[in-house]
C-alpha cells in the first residue's frame, strides 16, 4: 500500500458564532453546564442564506490555493457528510459543479457520521490506488452544518453541536507512510438523527451511552492503530480526537497514560462539528505551524453507526 500526501487544506466556518451565554437565553441551559461537562464555550451555527455547498466550496480553494492545484489535477471529490444541502444530489457533486471540475471527475459523499473524514479519506484513497486515477489528486471533504438536525427546545443535544466544513488535498505518496482502521458496531439506539423513516428528524441521542463508547473504542483504536502502523504511541507527534466533548478527550489521554500537550482540542471554538471536526483541527494546527513536515499525526473518530476510525497520517 502507498503513503498519501496531504498537499494542502482549508476550512469554512459560517458568519455566525453563538456563545454559551446567547443559547442559555434561548434554553434552559448556562454556559457553567455546558463548559464543565464539555469543554464548549461557543459555536458557529449557520444563517438560511449559507449552504453547506458553498462553505465546503469555500474551503475546498483555500485548499487549492495553498496546494497551488488547479482543477485540472483533481481526479476525485469524496465528502463525508449527513446533512448535505441536498439529499440527491450528493454534497461533493455540488462542490464539483461549484469547483467547475472536469467530467471524467467521480464525485460522491460519504455517511460515517462523525467518523466521516477519516471514512471519505481512506475511500479516496482506495480509489486513488486504481489505475484509471493514477497521478491524479483527490479532493476529500468533511462538512456538516449539524444545526439542521438540531431540536433547539432539546437542551440535552442543542448545546453540543455546531456547523462547520473543511478540506483537504491528497495524493498518493511513497515518502508519506499512512494506516487506517475503520469499524462499526451496528446500532441505530444510542445516537442518530431522522431520515426518511423517522417521525421526526431531530438528533436523539444516549449521551452516557455514547460517552461509555468513546471513551473505551478510541483509546484501544489508538493502541490498535499505532501497532498496525508498527509503531507506538510515544512515537506519535500529535493526536487529534474528534472534537465532541474535551472530557472524552481527557478520559481517553488517562486511559493511555499520554503526554496532554500531544492531544490537540479546539472544542471550546466550535462545539462538535460531526464530519469536520477532525479536518478543521487538522487545517487550524496546519495555520498554527503546529505542524512540521515529516510529523506522525494520528486521528480518531466516533459517532452514530455507531462508527468508528483512526488514521496514522505523515505531514
Ligand atoms: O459525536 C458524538 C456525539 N456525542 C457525544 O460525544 C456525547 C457524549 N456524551 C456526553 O458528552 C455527555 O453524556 C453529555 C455532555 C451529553 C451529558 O453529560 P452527562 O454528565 O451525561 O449529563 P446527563 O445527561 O446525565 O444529565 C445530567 C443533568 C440532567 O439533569 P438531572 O436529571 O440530573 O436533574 C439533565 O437534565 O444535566 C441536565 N442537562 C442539562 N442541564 C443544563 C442536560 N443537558 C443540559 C444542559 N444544560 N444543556
Amino acid at each position: 500500500m502507498s503513503g498519501l500526501a496531504i498537499l494542502g487544506t482549508g476550512r469554512c466556518l459560517p458568519s455566525r458564532c453563538v456563545t454559551n451565554q446567547e443559547l442559555s437565553r434561548m434554553v434552559d441551559t448556562s454556559d457553567e453546564w455546558i463548559a464543565a461537562r464539555t469543554g464548549i464555550r461557543q459555536r458557529y451555527l449557520s444563517t438560511p442564506e449559507e449552504t453547506l455547498t458553498g462553505q465546503a466550496a469555500q474551503a475546498a480553494r483555500l485548499a487549492m490555493e495553498r496546494a497551488g492545484v488547479t482543477p485540472d489535477q483533481i481526479g476525485l471529490v469524496v465528502a463525508g457528510t449527513f446533512t448535505p444541502d441536498h439529499a440527491s444530489p450528493s454534497l461533493a457533486c455540488e462542490v464539483h459543479g461549484e469547483l467547475g471540475l472536469d467530467s471524467t471527475t467521480p464525485a460522491f459523499d460519504v455517511n460515517a457520521a462523525c467518523t466521516g473524514f477519516l471514512t471519505a479519506l481512506e475511500t479516496a484513497r482506495c480509489f486513488l490506488e486504481s489505475s484509471s486515477l493514477e497521478g491524479k489528486i483527490a479532493l476529500v471533504i468533511g462538512a456538516e452544518q449539524v444545526s439542521r438536525v438540531l431540536n433547539m427546545e432539546d437542551r440535552s443535544t442543542c448545546v453540543l453541536f455546531g456547523d462547520g466544513a473543511g478540506a483537504a488535498l491528497v495524493r498518493l505518496s511513497p515518502d508519506h507512510p499512512y494506516t487506517c482502521r475503520l469499524g462499526c458496531r451496528g446500532s441505530a439506539e444510542i445516537l442518530r438523527v431522522g431520515g426518511l423513516a423517522s417521525p421526526d428528524h431531530w438528533v436523539r441521542m444516549d449521551g452516557k451511552a455514547v460517552f461509555r463508547f468513546a471513551t473505551t473504542t478510541v483509546p484501544q483504536a489508538l493502541e490498535d492503530l499505532a501497532a498496525q502502523a508498527g509503531t507506538t504511541l510515544d512515537q506519535v507527534d500529535w493526536v487529534v480526537c474528534h472534537q465532541a466533548n474535551g472530557r472524552i478527550i481527557d478520559h481517553v489521554i488517562k486511559k493511555l497514560g499520554a503526554d496532554p500537550a500531544r492531544f490537540y482540542k479546539n472544542i471550546h471554538r466550535y462545539a462538535n462539528t460531526s464530519s469536520a471536526s477532525i479536518i478543521l483541527a487538522l487545517d487550524e494546527m496546519a495555520r498554527e505551524g503546529l505542524l512540521q513536515p515529516g510529523q506522525k499525526v494520528a486521528c480518531v473518530g466516533f459517532g452514530a453507526g455507531l462508527t468508528w476510525g483512526a488514521t496514522l497520517l505523515t505531514w
